[in-house]
């Protein structure tokens, strides 16, 4: 693509260390909608004959039909898909081919290949993450009113439900959903037309072929263009953050189906047994999840600190954006679509769950509000209910059978009707608590 200036070849060892195509070969939808576009722009200005445009634009169809079928060998020494199709295309048809690069360069070719494929990826992880959110609806609609400890510190703290904690985690993929339509938003501008770096002398209608390829307008600046890559760092973010919340329900889900906590049975499907030992029945997709997550991290630092040292505008270390916005993208994908089935699988131990909850001693603090509700002030009433606790402790008698009116005369016989779980979690009506009515007016309003 280079020769005129070069009197060598490229050695085979620079091309081997140089190459991306090896990973760049699956932008080649975007690659070929992005050159259609701009071979139309260039027919409009009159740089070429509408047969000139029809043969690039068959012959481009044609070669996407064969990268689809496995037909189109990729040529290392070609580096990048860019110069692959280009070159095929030439190959094929000849003369036009070799006009298709007028106004434009690889710089922002791949600037607008990567968005139009993050674009395109985006929508399916949000299908993704709406197919798990559905699992985890199912599970809590199930589960709207099975009471199980909620935890700070690992240590049982107040009653809560199994519904409740499961919407905890839809609400985070909310969130999540929501951080990656807002970074599609930013992303979806067309940098074609930025050329190298500096524009052209031969304007081409940017905003015509920007609307041809769907986006919403024209970067503004040329050289941040071709230097930007703010779009993948920040989707790398969204998707670390996912990945760190589906990495704590992993957590979770592990601790909760352990002996120890027996809360939820995984399914045999989602779980795999030891070599060794014969009665084990391990959680390795939840344990996946949460390493995973490590490379998403990862990949995130990867990007920022390729990026941090550069100046303006493209530098070659920018080719090196691609392997992990491929990777997390992959590597999101599949852990959302296989914790949506491993979660719809997933079997409750609601007895369990109960017999966990029933300890007293997690309705230590509806106590101390009952106190108060009988004028005594909050500090006054925890340390009243503290005591109660202590003495619970060192007797040996639960928290519920202790002769509270013995303790202070600010307790009577009715403080005993805390001690209720199904009252304790209907009496939390306020928006957010985990009243089991209201878990399921959440669960319906998003049905
Ligand atoms: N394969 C390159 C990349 O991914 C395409 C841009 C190459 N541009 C250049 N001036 N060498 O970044």
């Amino acid at each position: 693509m280079w020769k005129g200036r070069f009197a060598q070849d490229t050695s085979s060892l620079v091309q081997q260390f140089g190459e991306s195509i090896s990973y760049d070969w699956r932008l080649f939808p975007h690659d070929i909608a992005g050159s259609i576009a701009h071979a139309r722009a260039q027919m409009n200005a009159g740089l070429l004959t509408a047969d000139e445009f029809s043969q690039i634009a068959t012959g481009l169809k044609e070669i996407l039909a064969d990268i689809e079928a496995g037909r189109f060998e990729f040529k290392t020494s070609l580096e990048d898909i860019h110069m692959n199709i280009e070159a095929e295309l030439t190959r094929r048809i000849g003369a036009a081919g070799a006009k298709l690069h007028t106004a434009r360069s690889r710089n922002d070719q791949v600037a607008t290949d990567t968005r139009l494929y993050s674009r395109h990826e985006i929508g399916e992880l949000l299908e993704g993450i709406a197919t798990l959110k559905n699992a985890l609806l199912s599970q809590a609609e199930k589960h709207a009113a099975t009471v199980v400890p909620g935890y700070t510190h690992l240590q049982r703290g107040q009653p809560v439900t199994v519904g409740h904690h499961l919407l905890a985690y839809v609400e985070m993929l909310d969130r999540d959903s929501s951080r990656l339509v807002d970074c599609r938003k930013r992303l979806n501008i067309s940098p074609l037309g930025s050329g190298a770096l500096a524009g052209s002398t031969i304007n081409l209608d940017r905003r015509a072929i920007a609307a041809e390829l769907g986006f919403d307008g024209v970067t503004v600046n040329s050289m941040d263009a071709i230097a930007d890559r703010d779009y993948i760092a920040e989707l790398l973010f969204v998707i670390s953050l996912c990945g760190v919340h589906l990495s704590r329900l992993s957590e979770d889900l592990i601790l909760w189906c352990s002996a120890e906590f027996g809360f939820v049975t995984l399914s045999d499907a989602h779980t795999t047994g030891s070599s060794l030992m014969p009665q084990k029945k391990n959680p390795d997709v939840c344990e996946l999840t949460r390493g995973k997550t490590g490379r998403l991290v990862g990949n995130l630092m990867n990007l920022l600190v390729a990026v941090k040292g550069l100046p303006l505008t493209y530098n070659r270390d920018l080719q090196e954006d691609k392997p992990p916005l491929f990777d997390s993208i992959d590597t999101l994908k599949l852990i959302l679509a296989v914790n949506a089935e491993m979660i719809a699988a997933m079997e409750v131990r609601t007895e369990r769950c109960r017999a966990a909850a029933s300890d007293p001693m997690l309705l230590a603090t509806d106590l101390a509000d009952w106190l108060v509700k009988q004028g005594v002030p909050f500090r006054h009433a925890h340390e009243l209910v503290g005591k109660a606790v202590a003495e619970s402790i060192a007797s040996g008698v639960p928290l519920d059978q202790l002769d509270l009116t013995a303790i202070d005369p600010a307790y009577t016989e009715d403080a005993k009707s805390v001690f209720s779980l199904d009252r304790a979690l209907a009496a939390r009506t306020n928006p957010g608590a985990p009243n089991p009515e209201n878990v399921k007016a959440e669960i319906a309003k998003r049905k």
